[in-house]
């Protein structure tokens, strides 16, 4: 009696549990689960093995410090449309490298926001550096790379040389899961509205004075170029207010939206190692960096690509 009471109460939870998801949501995982194999039978020239369902893949059998074919370029961006973030170990990469790597997704995407950081010689290339004397890092909040710029990059390619002994990590979050995730009633609302995107925000007291920053509106659920798929666009990193509707409204409407972006099923968090790259899209992805390594070093150098008006 006792044991299939038991057994009662392990059916009903688990029930529960389900009815939180959307149809879209179970359907993409179940879709996701069989095809874990499948997706690693896509690729020709490169092993792509997911994290989880939702988002990010690790993609080895590829040597980036040297020059590679063009099937090699298609895999790369295959693998990061169909997994948004993905991650190489052990690959040191010098400039020239970098440089050939980015060029694999478009062309640079030069902020003159980024000036204060650049290599010399390399205007598309920004130092990211933390140590003990750091007052704050880049993307500690949760953000889309510059979506306060008219045309926002499509993606970022970020290589770290030197890593704290722990700590460090980057956290993905799938724009396309959040979107999923929301009401048919919820969507109705948010479809059609514009949100206010602008870099003072983000880092307008780090920049120097008399430098005018973007401030740019971008429908607050866009549609991805290359997978048609919808992703929620607002981020609490730039994100200022909901055009078009009150003040009390745009608060409201904001703080759930930036909450819900959060939840860790749209999720994944990657553990840097030295010499490691993430490639991330920036058009159906939020990321954010954690620091807490302080007063440890953590080092190397990003580059963004550029990309098109959201719609
Ligand atoms: C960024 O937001 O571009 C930086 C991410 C990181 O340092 O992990």
């Amino acid at each position: 009696m006792a044991l299939s009471l038991k057994h009662q109460t392990i059916i009903t939870l688990d029930c529960t549990h389900k009815g939180l998801r959307s149809k879209e949501q179970e359907s993409a995982m179940e879709t996701a689960v069989q095809e874990k194999a499948g997706t690693q039978s896509r690729y020709k020239v490169l092993e792509v093995e997911r994290l989880n369902p939702t988002i990010g893949a690790y993609v080895r059998g590829v040597d980036l410090t040297k020059p590679f074919d063009e099937d090699v370029a298609d895999e790369l961006r295959l693998a990061l449309a169909d997994n948004l973030v993905i991650f190489l170990r052990d690959q040191k990469l010098d400039f020239e490298a970098h440089r050939r790597l980015a060029a694999v997704f478009g062309e640079p995407h030069v902020a003159p926001s980024t000036k204060p950081w650049r290599v010399p010689g390399f205007d598309e290339i920004t130092k990211m550096h933390a140590d003990e004397n750091s007052k704050y890092v880049a993307g500690e909040d949760w953000h889309s790379d510059m979506s306060c710029d008219p045309e926002p990059p499509m993606g970022s390619i970020l290589y770290l040389h030197t890593l704290p002994s722990l700590g460090g990590d980057t956290v993905f979050s799938s724009m396309y899961a959040a979107w999923d995730a929301l009401s048919d009633r919820m969507k109705a609302q948010l479809e059609g509205l514009t949100a206010t995107h602008d870099a003072v925000k983000a880092f307008g007291a780090l920049v120097p004075d008399g430098m005018t920053l973007p401030c740019t509106s971008h429908p607050v659920a866009r549609t991805h170029p290359v997978t048609g798929r919808k992703a929620l666009y607002v981020n609490r990193g730039f994100t200022t207010r909901i055009d078009g509707v009150t003040e009390r409204e745009s608060e409201a409407l904001l703080s759930f939206l930036f909450e819900h972006v959060q939840s860790p099923m749209f999720q994944c968090r990657f553990t840097w190692t030295p010499n490691a790259i993430a490639i991330w899209d920036n058009r159906c992805g939020q990321h954010m960096a954690i620091w807490d390594y302080f007063p440890q070093v953590r080092s190397g150098f990003r580059i963004q690509v550029k990309g098109e008006k959201p719609v």
